[in-house]
């Protein structure tokens, strides 16, 4: 038997009804902020990615689908939406126009991950990305479409926030956190994790991110980030918690928050849930005021977030959406009537009714307890009396109503 790649997830019966329910929630509270809709391909050539996600970053460093196509060139599979979409945005030279772009995407992403529980291969993100706004009231908005979302859903989360400040201020902060980093080295016998190290010489501040207690421990006293913000930075970061204090958006403010990309500067952010486990982020994003310039594009702003969808999945899963019924089985009890009928749901589908016409001629009790199993809402019957008089049988499975009615009358019930 040939299966699915590990880490690779069918999406079928109520996985996709729920996958469905919260691309429409989320798509429908991104509208009302004025984003629309933005298909980006799956597959890009490798350094586009390499370039806006980062080299030092887990992404780049050790999860991508890179490979050769059959013409030679590096091509890898998305492992994130904020590249693709920046590449679209100066393909079409609206960074030179300097157009303002609200869009909003879904989709397969792939990260060559360990699986486990909300950590897959193939998983879907929702997300949003606008460009060109550089007021803070933006930031505080994308927060607000994942907050309304989740509240939509009826999932609760910690929303934690923090900025990174201007390129400038990041630099002189690695220097700081790096000399930190060294001293606590040299003053004891603690060494820094594998990790720490590497993460020292390509990316130093991912560092805070070391899930390692003891690495832990030894950064509490690490230099602060807010200390090293500039004027600009820390006027937006406290006009930020402002707006969002204002909307009842609670918030905390974490530190060490710096985001596994590269391409954050000022405002970053993450949603974190109990509900699945370790508590683990089930969305984040942040500003990006710079990655449209080091993309070749001219100098404009960017803030954004992706939301994992599987991760939401499972949580919605643990709540046990209500089940729809399906709305109508129609079916015939004699093979010669499934002409008539067949026409007859066509008719019936071109108005937009849901019908599932079953193509077995069998006695009604039979079709009555294949319909209830199935969870319908109507059933209708056709046999050569009730044709005879152009009329079906018709039954309101919720109900338990009956009775013959016209073929004409059909569209008005359903
Ligand atoms: P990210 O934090 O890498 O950000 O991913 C966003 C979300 O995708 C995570 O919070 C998590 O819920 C989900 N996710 C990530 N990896 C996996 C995985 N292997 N399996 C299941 N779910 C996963 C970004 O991707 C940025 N592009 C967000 C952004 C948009 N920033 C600005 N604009």
């Amino acid at each position: 038997m040939i299966h699915a790649i590990k880490g690779m997830n069918d999406l079928l019966d109520e996985d996709a009804l729920i996958y469905e329910k919260i691309i429409k929630t989320s798509e429908e509270v991104a509208k009302t902020y004025g984003y629309s809709y933005i298909e980006v391909p799956h597959l890009e050539v490798t350094p586009l990615f390499k370039r806006s996600v980062g080299e030092s970053s887990d992404i780049v460093g050790k999860e991508m689908y890179e490979f050769l196509d059959k013409g030679g060139d590096s091509v890898c599979l998305r492992p994130e939406g904020t590249a693709g979409v920046v590449r679209a945005f100066i393909e079409r030279k609206m960074d030179k126009a300097g157009v303002v772009k609200r869009w909003f995407y879904h989709g397969s992403m792939f990260r060559y991950e360990k699986p486990q529980r909300g950590r897959y291969r193939e998983f879907h993100q929702f997300g949003l990305e606008c460009f060109n706004i550089a007021s803070v009231y933006e930031d505080a908005s994308v927060i607000m479409i994942l907050a309304r979302i989740f509240e939509k859903l009826d999932i609760a989360y910690t929303l934690k926030i923090n900025s990174l400040g201007s390129p400038e201020c990041l630099q002189n902060y690695r220097a700081a956190l790096r000399d930190y980093l060294t001293k606590v080295e040299s003053n004891s016998d603690f060494k820094f994790c594998e990790d720490c190290a590497k993460r020292r010489l390509t990316n130093v501040i991912r560092v805070l991110d070391c899930k390692n207690d003891n690495c832990s421990k030894h950064l509490v006293n690490a230099p602060k980030l807010s200390e090293f913000l500039d004027d600009e930075s820390r006027a937006d970061f406290a006009k930020l918690q402002e707006i969002l204090k204002d909307n009842g958006i609670s918030f905390v403010i974490d530190e060490r928050l710096v985001r596994g990309l590269d391409y954050y500067s000022k405002t970053a952010f993450e949603f974190e849930s109990s509900e699945i486990g370790a508590k683990a982020a089930i969305a984040g994003g942040g500003r990006y005021d710079y990655l449209v310039e080091y993309l070749g594009g001219a100098k404009s702003y960017g803030v954004g977030f992706a939301m994992g969808v599987e991760r939401v999945m499972d949580i919605l899963k643990s709540k046990k959406l209500e089940q729809k019924p399906q709305n109508t089985y129609f079916c015939v009890l004699d093979t010669e009537l499934l002409e008539l009928a067949y026409k007859l749901v066509d008719d019936l589908r071109k108005a937009g009714k849901i019908i599932n016409l079953s193509y077995d001629a069998k006695k009604l009790i039979k079709h009555l307890n294949t319909a209830d199993k199935q969870n319908y809402k109507y059933f209708i019957a056709i046999g050569s009396d009730e044709a005879s008089k152009n009329e079906v049988f018709f039954k309101d499975l919720e109900s338990g109503e009956q009775k013959s009615i016209k073929y004409e009358v059909l569209k008005e019930i359903l």
